[in-house]
């Protein structure tokens, strides 16, 4: 039977350098659904992502992207597959209009399809369709934000990555991307998510993985992982 997961990781140990940082990291992503990495700083949740992009390159272990084995893609490789990443920092073009920015983004699906145009981007961005006309290094770290994870929606994704893309907003702001989020969520795209908001990951996701010093200690659904109450005060700090 083939493998029905979007991206698999199995025993996927990943260094830079000498520094071993996955240790073993398994993850399964089921196609349209929600799947949150939790643990405190350091664990290797950023590292986790960029093993999937192609920036990072596993030593040993296996990933995997649509039943490929991708562990030696280059990070181009991946996005063509239709795997997009909203990294923390803001990745943009300073001196293109917020319009610029997002049409030299577009792409069809890996399906051929483009269900995220310009129009569906403004609409679930306001913010942006009011600085349409504005070069990308006047908006705010907000709306900065708003324009990478628009970009990232019109390469056309089956799968979102966002690693911390709430910290460091405003609360208003933060509410907007997080209901861009449940938006992108009920439209059948995956996303892995890194937050800081646990509450928020315990309405949003799907499956959690909880992750210490590079391996999964915890893989579950929200009901069981708010059981855990001595794991989470441990490794979540709550
Ligand atoms: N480019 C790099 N070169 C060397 N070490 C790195 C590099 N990037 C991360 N590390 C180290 O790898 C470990 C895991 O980092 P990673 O960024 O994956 O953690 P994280 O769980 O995302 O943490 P945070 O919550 O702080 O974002 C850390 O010890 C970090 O210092
Ligand atoms: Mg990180």
């Amino acid at each position: 039977m083939s493998n029905p997961d979007i991206i698999t990781l199995k025993d996927v140990h990943t260094y830079y350098g000498a520094s071993h940082v996955l240790r073993g990291m398994n993850l399964r992503l089921a196609p349209r659904s929600c799947l949150s990495l939790m643990g405190r700083n350091g664990m290797g949740k950023s590292t986790t992502i960029k093993t999937i992009m192609g920036i990072a390159k596993p030593r040993h272990g296996t990933v995997t992207i649509k039943g490929y084995n991708s562990n030696r893609w280059e990070p181009y490789v991946v996005a063509k597959a239709g795997i997009a990443y909203v990294p923390e920092e803001r990745e943009i073009f300073p001196n293109l209009t917020v319009r610029e920015n997002l049409l030299v983004a577009a792409r069809l699906s890996v399906e051929g399809q483009d269900n995220w145009c310009l129009e569906r981007i403004l609409d679930l961005f306001p913010r942006l369709s009011e600085r349409l006309n504005q070069w990308g290094n006047n908006l705010s770290g907000g709306e900065q934000q708003m324009l990478t994870i628009g970009r990232a929606l019109m390469t056309n994704p089956d799968v979102l990555l966002l690693d911390e893309v709430t910290e460091g907003l405003a609360p208003i702001v933060r509410e907007e991307i997080w209901s861009v989020i449940e938006a992108v969520k009920r439209e059948g795209i995956a996303t892995v998510i890194v937050d800081k908001n646990i509450g928020k990951l315990m309405m949003i996701a799907d499956h959690h993985l909880v992750i210490v010093r590079g391996e999964v200690v915890f893989s579950g659904d929200s009901i069981e992982l708010s059981a855990q109450t001595e794991l989470l005060h441990q490794h979540l700090g709550v």
